[in-house]
């Protein structure tokens, strides 16, 4: 599996995963309650610390956009987070560093978040995704969909719902 520059992420002994955008009310919120989702449907939620921040300032204790929680909600999903801006004092207090995009990547790098422990988003995808989401894919980003009408949120969702399976799998799969 690999991170955000090709080189291999090891989720081994992951239980605490920190999923990262630049606002934390759009991307990061939905991957949050979707992965949070998926381990409560796994029977694994209890073991999982799964949350989500942003690295700017702005949406410091909102909700989720609510274009984010429609599309979640059109799921079955749920989100409950309140927005929150990432900093040093998180690195110690999670396993995987989970960016939407790589200008994410670039801002927790500055930051000094530990580079084996930060993976792109879309690094756990499946490869059939590529045929509904070639630009996506071939990036590895989730596109920002802030400025987006509803249906940049319906992209959004499938990007993070397919890669959340893939992620959970995958650190299940180590784990068994
Ligand atoms: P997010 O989207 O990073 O997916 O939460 C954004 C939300 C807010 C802003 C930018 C992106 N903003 O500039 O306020």
């Amino acid at each position: 599996m690999s991170g955000w520059n090709g080189r291999p992420v090891s989720v081994r002994d992951v239980r605490r995963v920190m999923f990262v955008c630049l606002g934390n009310i759009c991307r990061s919120p939905l991957a949050q309650g979707v992965f949070a989702h998926l381990a409560a449907q796994r029977g694994v939620a209890e073991d999982l610390t799964i949350e989500s921040a942003g690295t700017g300032h702005w949406h410091i204790g909102d909700p989720p956009d609510k274009r984010s929680s429609a599309v979640a909600k059109k799921h079955g999903v749920e989100l409950r987070s309140r927005g929150q801006q990432i900093d040093e004092s998180y690195f110690g207090r999670f396993d995987l560093f989970v960016a939407m995009d790589r200008s994410n990547v670039g801002n927790l790098r500055r930051m000094g978040c530990p580079e084996e422990r930060l993976a792109l988003m879309l690094a756990f995808a499946p490869e059939s995704l590529k045929a509904r989401h070639p630009g996506a894919l071939s990036t590895l980003e989730v596109p920002d969909p802030y400025h987006d009408g509803p249906e940049g949120f319906d992209v959004v969702y499938e990007l993070v719902h397919e890669s959340c399976v893939g992620l959970l799998d995958e650190i299940l799969r180590v784990r068994a």
